[in-house]
């Protein structure tokens, strides 16, 4: 599982937590990633970090997964996903292998992908989605057969709209292939070289074309919609937390331990973490409010707050992402003016 990366484009939330361990639905992105592993069987995962974000990662995993052993691998820069197979090359020996880049998220899981690999004698399976405009992705042209013909990153013109997911299958052929590669124009040992090369040397490649959802949690809006996408299909109701007389919690809701509900109307598919604190408001369908948060006299919809924000007589919120900590407070009704303490490479829309 890859877990390194920068995650510039989740700045600024990224600047002080890793980009897999955001979370969709109040669950960190790396615990449904975890899950779909597990789910088929895997039991020797490997997970490559950053060395900025790896104290991080393995915090959040050893409480997300505390029964399956896990091997760390610090990747020193972020060299490209070829390389994150080059320095895991001692844990992988000559075994068939998934790689899964942890900021990926699809419904359904992986069985069917890995079965089909398991089925066959490829060399690799990469897992492909149809896509309505595949310019910002590596894209494959595949035969009539579902095999693979050639890999492009990010192609003007497209030769499909099969996008390559962030999940993939290979056999051993894959290490010598990627001795063979140098490191491309942005300075990365690109696996779509590698696969490219897999093709070029005669080597077989399949393809499994995914039917269900699949998000990349790269972008702000990618998160909300992510966050939708995942309250809607995953959120069983429960209410651990209270809820006073006063108010109404209607439909998927998780109310979590120790989260509090007062005066308020709770719309669901959403998510209260533990130790929230609801006063006074409304929270509408698609939101999440992490572990800790305070929000009081307003209306937030399709937002997702991370842990212990602060929220006050903010009127109505919708399609938010507010980092950690963070403080959106009202002073006074007919103040003109804004006080903003923003932190770097944030976004203000008003
Ligand atoms: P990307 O989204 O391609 O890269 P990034 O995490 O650096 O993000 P951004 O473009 O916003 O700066 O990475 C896909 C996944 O693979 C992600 O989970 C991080 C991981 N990764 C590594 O572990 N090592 C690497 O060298 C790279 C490039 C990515």
């Amino acid at each position: 599982m890859l877990s390194g990366g920068r995650g510039t484009r989740l700045r600024p939330l990224t600047h002080t937590i890793a980009k897999q361990l955001i979370p969709v639905a109040n669950k960190p992105i790396l615990y449904y990633v975890m899950r779909h592993i597990r789910d088929v069987g895997i039991r020797d995962v490997a997970v490559v970090v950053s060395p900025e974000t790896g104290q991080q990662v393995r915090d959040a995993l050893s409480k997300l997964s505390p029964d399956v052993p896990l091997t760390y691998i610090v990747q020193d820069q972020p060299k490209g996903l070829a390389h994150a197979v080059l320095i895991s090359r001692e844990f992988l020996g000559n075994d068939p292998f998934v790689m899964y880049l942890g900021d990926n998220l699809i419904g359904g899981g992986i069985q069917a992908f890995v079965e089909a690999f398991r089925a066959g004698d490829s060399d690799a399976l990469i897992l492909l989605k149809e896509v309505p405009d595949a310019r910002m992705f590596g894209v494959a042209a595949v035969d009539s057969n579902g095999r693979v013909v050639r890999l492009i990153e990010k192609p003007t013109e497209p030769p499909s709209h099969l996008a390559l997911v962030g999940i993939y299958v290979f056999g051993p052929a894959i290490h010598q292939a990627i001795a063979a590669i140098t490191p491309s124009r942005r300075g990365e040992l690109e696996i779509t070289d590698a696969i490219q090369r897999l093709l070029d040397t005669g080597r077989s490649v399949r393809s499994f074309t995914l039917d269900g959802w699949w998000l990349d949690a790269g972008k702000k809006d990618d998160l909300l919609e992510a966050n939708r996408v995942v309250l809607d299909e995953w959120t069983v109701r429960q209410i651990d937390g209270e809820v006073d007389a006063e108010s109404v919690v209607t439909g998927r809701v998780i109310v979590e331990t120790g989260a509090q509900i007062r005066r308020s109307r709770v719309r669901g598919p959403s998510s209260i973490g533990a130790g929230a604190l609801i006063e006074d408001t409304f929270i509408g369908p698609y939101t999440s409010v992490g572990q800790g948060c305070t929000v009081s006299n307003s209306a937030l919809e399709h937002c997702v707050l991370l842990d212990a924000v602060r929220v006050e007589g903010v009127g109505r919120m919708e399609d938010s992402v507010i980092g950690r900590n963070a403080v959106v407070r009202r002073l006074s009704r007919d103040h003109q003016s804004l006080r903003l303490m923003i932190g770097d490479d944030a976004e203000v829309l008003l």
